[in-house]
């Protein structure tokens, strides 16, 4: 019988998940099924175990349930609690497991695939929220020479800043406290990167050779790296490729096997 798995979320209908698996299935020769499934708001729990009785074997978990998948969890990985939230479930004989690759997955992107050394790099995210928070332990992981977050509102990047302070230090701000930092590395792991909107962000935020990350991606460049380029980025990468490695990871979860993303990543990019 062939082995399911979804992904769950609301809204679904425009997931490239299920595109994304069935491409690493055909790779790694797996013989599975991967669908898209629209949980209702107040109904993920059940939801899940419906998905589980029917023999599904393992999920995606996408807005607005990553919380909840967390919560539900019967073996959370640390860098699941960690970042508060989990993509990726596996039903296994003691439990449900649950993890968090959105973190391995970014840092997979940008050390392997665009061969950016993260350790010794000062980096700076912008954002304090749960895109953000999902993605600095991996980041810490790496030894950077710093690491800073960049929030609208400090106060909610001082709470990261003590909920990670056993992992590494945080230097934590506004977005003008960040004046001519000259950093290697800017992520936007803001949710203002899909509008027209700019960041009001102050000058001299880029080292020479620096790298411009949007953790989304859209049809073209994202306003963010547009912005980018004119104050300096020398190089410039939106969220597709973390999309493609979260995803990679996930299946290295479920089938042991670790697909390769480049092949997959240029067929969505249209390459
Ligand atoms: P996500 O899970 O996508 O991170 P979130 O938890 O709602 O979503 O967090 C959104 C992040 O984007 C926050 O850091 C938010 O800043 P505040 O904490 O100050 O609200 C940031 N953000 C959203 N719109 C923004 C804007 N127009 N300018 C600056 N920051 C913005």
């Amino acid at each position: 019988m062939t082995d399911r798995y979804a992904v769950i979320g609301n809204p679904i209908a425009h997931s490239k998940s299920p595109a994304i698996h069935a491409a690493f299935a055909r790779q790694c020769g797996q013989d599975l099924s991967y669908e898209a499934i629209l949980g209702p708001l107040e109904g993920f729990a059940a939801a899940v175990e419906a998905f589980r009785r029917e023999g599904g074997m393992g999920l995606n978990v996408t807005v607005p349930f990553k919380l909840e998948a967390l919560e539900l969890a019967d073996q959370p990985t640390d860098r699941a609690r960690l970042a508060g939230a989990a993509n990726t479930l596996r039903f296994d004989r003691e439990g449900l497991f649950a993890d968090n690759t959105d973190g391995i997955g970014l840092v997979r992107d940008i050390r392997d695939r665009l061969g950016f050394a993260l350790r010794g790099k000062r980096i700076l995210i912008l954002g304090a929220g749960g895109a953000a928070r999902g993605v600095i332990l991996l980041l810490l992981q790496e030894k950077p020479a710093a690491l800073a977050i960049a929030n609208r509102s400090i106060a909610k990047a001082e709470v990261l800043k003590t909920q990670f302070a056993s992992f590494g230090d945080l230097a934590v701000g506004g977005f003008a406290d960040f004046a001519d930092g000259r950093f290697d590395l800017v992520l936007n792991a803001t949710s203002a990167g899909l509008g027209d909107a700019s960041l009001a962000l102050p000058g001299g935020l880029y080292a020479a050779n620096a790298l411009a990350y949007d953790m989304v991606y859209g049809k073209g460049e994202t306003k963010f790296l547009q912005d980018a380029r004119s104050q300096g980025a020398m190089r410039c990468a939106d969220g597709l490729g973390m999309l493609v490695a979260q995803a990679a990871e996930s299946f290295f979860i479920w089938r042991g096997v670790r697909p390769d993303t480049g092949p997959v990543l240029s067929v969505l990019q249209g390459g």
